[in-house]
């Protein structure tokens, strides 16, 4: 085989590598900016294949002439061009000037007059209702204004009701982006930044934190659960209530070591606010920020061993018995 068979297969084999990697990207896991799930999202993805659209054209324009012109020179008897001047100027003029120049400005006026606008955070009193999104390395603690419940890497809403998101820090820089839903916002130190939520139909959308906070960055992500406002309002109630009594032997546990220093369980006197409220933590989909399920067996293995789950979290390891954790997380899977 020639060598330039040899190259072209590489070259083949990598292409097609790397589409598959790129393709892979595609998988619904519910976090796809271009599969739009509200109309804020779907003016972002309209103006994403727009801007994919009219980059496209300009660059196959820009091969296609390269080829033209490669063929030309290697074909011989062909009438020479490009000895007009004027000529010359105006097709520099006209493809290195004016028509960039068009597209650029149409595209500026259609991403930040109509899409920033329609993506915009919400006036006051153009929403419904109002829940804080507080950033922390690395987990999103959710409150909700007028109510006793407080989440963690969830965010409930209701669906067809415009939801103003208040969105701040703990600690350092992060930037709350639910992609199917709307843009991202940034929540910095100092500030309040604001965010309109809204989901058409009920739906699981998962969100990421978009600007690098440190180690587990990449496991800080968050799912936005919208529900159907009667079912909106019973899962608040739920979730403002108190932790059920309990004599379990975990809850003491819990409440005589080290957990009840960070953690809080509303009705009980663990009442601490550097880790997630814990009051309803079994009724919640993932752990330590989507790092891992909700089973048994997945909370066993994060309470006794959260450093090899989640490297750098600020969960320590605790010295207990094997026993003693299987206590504490019997009793926390009884709050739901
Ligand atoms: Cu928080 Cu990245």
């Amino acid at each position: 085989m020639t060598k330039w068979k040899t190259a072209l297969r590489r070259t083949l084999a990598i292409v097609a590598a790397g589409c598959g990697v790129l393709v892979s990207g595609c998988a619904d896991n519910g976090q796809n900016a271009l599969h739009s799930k509200s109309p804020q999202s779907h003016d972002i993805e309209v103006l994403w294949w727009w801007m994919l659209g009219v980059a496209s054209l300009v660059f196959l324009g820009a091969c296609a002439m390269l080829i033209f012109g490669w063929w030309r020179r290697r074909t011989a008897g062909l009438p020479v061009v490009g000895e007009d001047e004027a000529v010359n100027m105006r097709l520099v003029v006209a493809f290195g000037i004016a028509i960039p120049v068009v597209i650029l400005i149409t595209l500026f006026l259609v991403a930040n007059v109509a899409v920033i606008g329609a993506t915009a955070a919400p006036k006051p009193g153009s929403t419904k209702m109002t829940i804080r999104v507080i950033g922390h390395d690395w987990w999103w603690e959710v409150r909700y204004p007028g109510h006793a419940a407080v989440t963690a890497n969830e965010i409930h809403i209701p669906t067809r009701t415009r939801v103003n998101v208040v969105g701040t820090t703990g600690d350092v820089i992060h930037s709350l982006w639910v992609p199917e839903l709307n843009r991202k916002i940034d929540l910095i130190p100092g500030r309040a930044n604001r965010e309109l939520l809204y989901a058409d139909h009920p739906g699981v959308y998962r969100g990421q934190c978009a600007e690098f906070c440190g180690l587990q960055h990449a496991h800080m992500s968050l799912y936005v659960v919208a529900q159907e406002p009667a079912q909106f309002e019973a899962w608040l109630r739920d979730e403002s209530r108190p932790a059920l009594p309990s004599t379990a032997r975990g809850r003491q546990l819990f409440l005589s070591t080290t957990c009840s220093s960070c953690h809080a369980i509303r009705g009980t006197s663990a009442k601490s606010d550097i880790g997630p409220d814990l009051t309803h933590v079994a009724s919640r989909m993932s752990l330590a920020a989507l790092t891992t399920g909700n089973s048994l067996a997945e909370l066993l293995r994060w309470i006794s061993d959260p450093q090899h789950v989640k490297p750098g979290a600020k969960m320590p390891a605790l010295d207990l018995s094997q026993d003693d954790f299987r206590a504490i997380a019997d009793y926390l899977r009884t709050l739901k």
